[in-house]
Order: structure tokens, then C-alpha cells, then sequence
């Protein structure tokens, strides 16, 4: 029997290409730091029944129409929502993710970034590179104490759960904001469950790790920064357009939050010019939450093996949309 025909919009780690080229007839984007230029990649998806891609692949209606022996798109992601999801099942595409490997790598980014923004790290060593460290005083770099402040997570599923857990160190108290209460959360985490605005009234910490869709575009704007306390520290390392990004720099401009510590951005990369990067209140990593060697790794197989069980019939380990295309 022939192999399958895939298209991958770059070269994975040995170990996931091993399980591909096992299985499947595998072309793809051998560009490690570009990302695959749209006409190859309506080019390449013509004969593809599986594609392989990453998060600034644009799936949609166009990429769809010009795929139709396409029967399964394998994101090496948590979050889709580079992905029509709606015109894949339309289609009976099958689309996966790689929900569950990235979860603690996640939450550590979560935590250096509050560590980092609360203790003025990155603006310490700009200081210092700047020749500007002068003799000691009392009032030096002083930030922001993590030990017993409120931490406050909105959107607690997986990854928000973790940064939780984590607080158990910081003697912290803790608070979270769902679309419900979740008492399976609460009973492991000793989080209570609070509305929005008042989570955002009551942190010291705001942590932000919900999925992108229709609801949550946005949800973080010059009202939702006014209500928090004077002292806040915001991190997102969920997703960039949830935050209104020219809100957030007038928001730490004046002080409220106080700082910040963000890994994604409305548009990105980001240039060397955006305003949030001179800000001295505000750390900025460049969308890094799951990148260690061993998760990227693991995203890498499980994307693989969702793409080869679902072109070999196999029980798919990370569904997206299994119902909808009746798998
Ligand atoms: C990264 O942002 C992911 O969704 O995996």
C-alpha cells in the first residue's frame, strides 16, 4: 500500500520526522527560521492528504480549497486559532493539537515573567549595562513582594492550574476567574472562583492563560486595567489579541499595572520599536511559554503521532474537532 502524501511547514526534531517518514510520503518547508511562504504552501497542500504546520500557518477557507485530498491538520500547538476550525469540519478535516505537553513549561514562563516584572530584573541589568548603578539607598529597584499577595489567574484550565500550584511556595492567596466555578480546581488548589471585575479588583497578580476566540479578543482594555489594584503585576503568555495592546502601554505608563511581563503580542514578532519595550515597567519575551528542548520535542511527536494515526486509521491521541467530523 502507498505511503500517504503529507506537507510540513518546516522541519521537525529527528525524532518526529523519524515517525513521519516511517509512515508517510513527507515534502515540506525546509526553512528552519521562515516561516513557509503562502503560495508554497497552497502549493504543497494540492496533493497532501495530512498537513503539518505550526501557529503563523493561516488555515482557512483558501488553504481548504486548494487541499482537497486533505483529511487531517496536526497543529504543534495547544492553541488553533490560526485554524478555521469551523470550515475544517465543514470539510471533514480532522485537526489536532498537543494539548497537556507544554502545560508545566507554560506555567514556569507564567512565573518568570511575574518573578521578573515584580523584581525589576530586566530593568536591574538595564541599569547596570547602562553604567548606571550607583552607590546603594534604600528605596533602590524596589518592586513588588510575590510572598503573601493575591495571584488571581484568569482562565484556569490546564496551564492556568499549574501556575496555581506553583503559588503554594509563595504562601500566596488564590483566586480565579472561568466562564464557572470548576470545584475539582478549587479542591486542588485551594483557588476560590471570583467574577471577573472582581478578580481584577482583587489581585496583586493577574495572570492570563486563556484560549483566543470570539469572547476573549480583547477582554483586557483601558477599563479592565483601571479596575485593577495600583500595585498590579499583569502577565500574558496566553495569547496577544486578548490584551488591546495601545491600552496596556497607556495603562503602564501611568503606572496601573505597575509592571508587567508579557510572551505574546497582537501582532508578531514584534520590532525592535515597539512601545511596550521601552517601557522600563514592562518584560517582554518573544512567545516563548513552551520552548525547552524537551517540550518542543514532545510537541514535535504528538503532532506527529496525531498526523500518522489519523491518515492510518489509529486512535488519535489529541482531537480537536472528532465529533464534528465523526471520527
Ligand atoms: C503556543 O503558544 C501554543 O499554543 O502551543
Amino acid at each position: 500500500m502507498s505511503k500517504p502524501t503529507i506537507f510540513l511547514t518546516r522541519r521537525l526534531q529527528p525524532a518526529a520526522m523519524r515517525i513521519l517518514e516511517q509512515a508517510c510520503q513527507v515534502s515540506l518547508w525546509d526553512v528552519e527560521d521562515q516561516p513557509c511562504p503562502r503560495d508554497v504552501l497552497l502549493r504543497g497542500v494540492a496533493e497532501a492528504e495530512g498537513l503539518l504546520c505550526l501557529l503563523p500557518d493561516r488555515i482557512d477557507s483558501e488553504l481548504l480549497e486548494a487541499a482537497p485530498h486533505l483529511r487531517v491538520v496536526a497543529t504543534m500547538a495547544v492553541g488553533y486559532d490560526n485554524i478555521d476550525v469551523a470550515a475544517c469540519s465543514a470539510r471533514r478535516v480532522l485537526v489536532t493539537n498537543t494539548p497537556g505537553v507544554l502545560t508545566e513549561t507554560t506555567a514556569d514562563l507564567a512565573w518568570a515573567l511575574l518573578l521578573a516584572a515584580a523584581r525589576r530584573i530586566v530593568e536591574g541589568q538595564r541599569m547596570i549595562e547602562r553604567g548606571e548603578w550607583g552607590p546603594w539607598y534604600p528605596m533602590q529597584m524596589v518592586g513588588i513582594d510575590l510572598c503573601g499577595a493575591t495571584l488571581g489567574v484568569v482562565g484556569a484550565g490546564r496551564i492556568g492550574g499549574a501556575v496555581l500550584r506553583r503559588a503554594t511556595g509563595f504562601s500566596m492567596d488564590l483566586c480565579y476567574y472561568n466562564r464557572r466555578p470548576d470545584p475539582e480546581l478549587e479542591a486542588r488548589t485551594a483557588a476560590r472562583y471570583l467574577p471577573f471585575d472582581e478578580l481584577l479588583r482583587t489581585s496583586d497578580m493577574i495572570v492570563v492563560t486563556l484560549p483566543l476566540n470570539d469572547t476573549t479578543r480583547g477582554m483586557f482594555g483601558a477599563r479592565e486595567f483601571a479596575l485593577m489594584r495600583e500595585n498590579a503585576i499583569f502577565v500574558n503568555v496566553a495569547r496577544g489579541p486578548i490584551v488591546r495592546e495601545g491600552d496596556l502601554v497607556a495603562a503602564l505608563r501611568s503606572g496601573r499595572p505597575r509592571a508587567a511581563g508579557i510572551d505574546v503580542f497582537e501582532r508578531e514578532p514584534i520590532g525592535a520599536d515597539h512601545p511596550l519595550l521601552a517601557l522600563p515597567n514592562c518584560v517582554c519575551v518573544p512567545h516563548i511559554g513552551s520552548a525547552t528542548i524537551a517540550t518542543r520535542t514532545r510537541m514535535a511527536t504528538l503532532a506527529a503521532e496525531n498526523l500518522v494515526a489519523a491518515l492510518t486509521g489509529g486512535p488519535v491521541p489529541s482531537p480537536v474537532n472528532a465529533e464534528a467530523v465523526g471520527w
